[in-house]
């Protein structure tokens, strides 16, 4: 009868697939997308890449591939290619796609920058780029950044290339014109250092607002959270920001996080950074508008930030070899623990 026991409750567990334990199989019960950062370079280039990519996680975005200056690097030039692999690799493992970014201050290409625009000639370009870009991924496209840190950290309108030229009409317009281009994908502003509550975030609470009597569509706010994993962002500040945001009907995704180090690392500061993750992952799993988790990048191998932040690095949940660190087991440990959600 012991043997008969052990054959019917453990056997079933040493027949499952790998893949039941893995982040994107632990959060389809919760309904949260698990999203990273990639490069469609990398993703043709690297199988480990892919195939840990397609184990793990149920969202994509494009670290770099659908920037401004990489679509549209000429006037009269498009370019999708890395954009494509990473729309089709997505569609093929069936993972939705975040789009990142139609309109930003930086990767603005130089002869857009150099050119003498005339008046309604730089709004009908913009208007056109959108359409284009947006309009190439319809149907595909779960949700866009549509406009990148628009926002100082003193809450005023950044004084960037596009608000130089069109105020805030650029930003107004980007949205109804995302709209137009691709009416299913969700429409989102994305910022950095507005997840707690302070002037950035006002700022942006007050945006929606304002976009909302206007009639401008508008779907959710991103927090991007490139952290220090020994200082991270107040988690009960950032649940009264995130709710509300829903109490405007926003969804919010935390679409860039990575956890930096000092280097070199030490045992105790990956715990530092598993304990980050693990405070991440618990909040936006307990909030209902908070529907999806996105890294900026899943290994150290190609990670950012050792280039941005001299003396800091080792910031994501997979080492340079795809070993999983501390911080993805926290998340892993987090998804099993949870109760489900819908
Ligand atoms: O691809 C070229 C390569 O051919 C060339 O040899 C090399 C020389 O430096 O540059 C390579 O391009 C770099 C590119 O990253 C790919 O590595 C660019 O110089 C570099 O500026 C670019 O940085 C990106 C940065 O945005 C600016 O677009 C980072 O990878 C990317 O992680 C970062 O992402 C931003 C988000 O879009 C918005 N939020 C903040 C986040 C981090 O800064």
């Amino acid at each position: 009868v012991y043997i008969r026991f052990i054959i019917l409750f453990f056997v079933p567990f040493l027949t499952l697939p790998i893949h039941a334990v893995s982040l994107r199989g632990l959060a389809e019960q919760h309904t949260l997308w698990v999203g990273a950062a990639v490069s469609g370079f990398r993703l043709k280039h690297d199988a480990e890449y892919r195939s840990v990519l397609a184990r793990e996680y149920n969202m994509l975005v494009a670290e770099n591939d659908m920037k401004f200056h990489r679509t549209h690097p000429k006037e009269d030039t498009y370019t999708f290619v890395n954009a494509d692999a990473i729309a089709n690799f997505a569609q093929k493992q069936g993972m939705k796609l975040r789009g990142h970014t139609l309109v930003w201050h930086r990767a603005v290409p130089d002869w857009l920058e150099e050119k003498e625009w005339k008046a309604g000639e730089l709004s009908e370009m913009l208007r056109e780029h959108i359409l284009k870009v947006a309009g190439r991924y319809k149907g595909q496209m779960h949700a866009w950044d549509v406009v990148n840190e628009a926002m100082t950290n003193q809450g005023e309108w950044r004084d960037s290339f596009w608000y130089k030229h069109l105020g805030k009409d650029y930003l107004f317009n980007a949205f109804r014109w995302a709209k137009q281009a691709d009416p299913e994908a969700k429409l989102f502003y994305n910022d950095y250092s507005a997840a707690v509550l302070n002037k950035k975030s006002d700022a942006i609470y007050d945006l929606v607002k304002e976009m909302q009597g206007k009639g401008i569509p508008i779907d959710g706010i991103g927090f991007q959270l490139h952290v220090k994993a020994a200082k991270y962002p107040n988690i009960a500040s950032m649940r009264k920001n995130i709710r509300r945001l829903a109490a405007l009907g926003m969804e919010v995704h935390f679409t860039e996080i990575d956890a930096r180090l000092k280097l070199p690392t030490t045992k105790e500061q990956f715990e530092q950074q598993a304990r980050c993750y693990r405070e991440l992952l618990e909040l936006c799993l307990s909030e209902p508008n908070c529907k999806a988790f996105l890294t900026w990048g899943f290994t150290d191998r190609y990670s950012w930030v050792y280039k941005h932040f001299e003396g800091y690095g080792d910031a994501l949940p997979f080492d340079k070899n795809y070993e999983p660190k501390p911080a993805y087991h926290a998340m892993i440990d987090v998804l099993r623990g949870a109760s489900g959600r819908n």
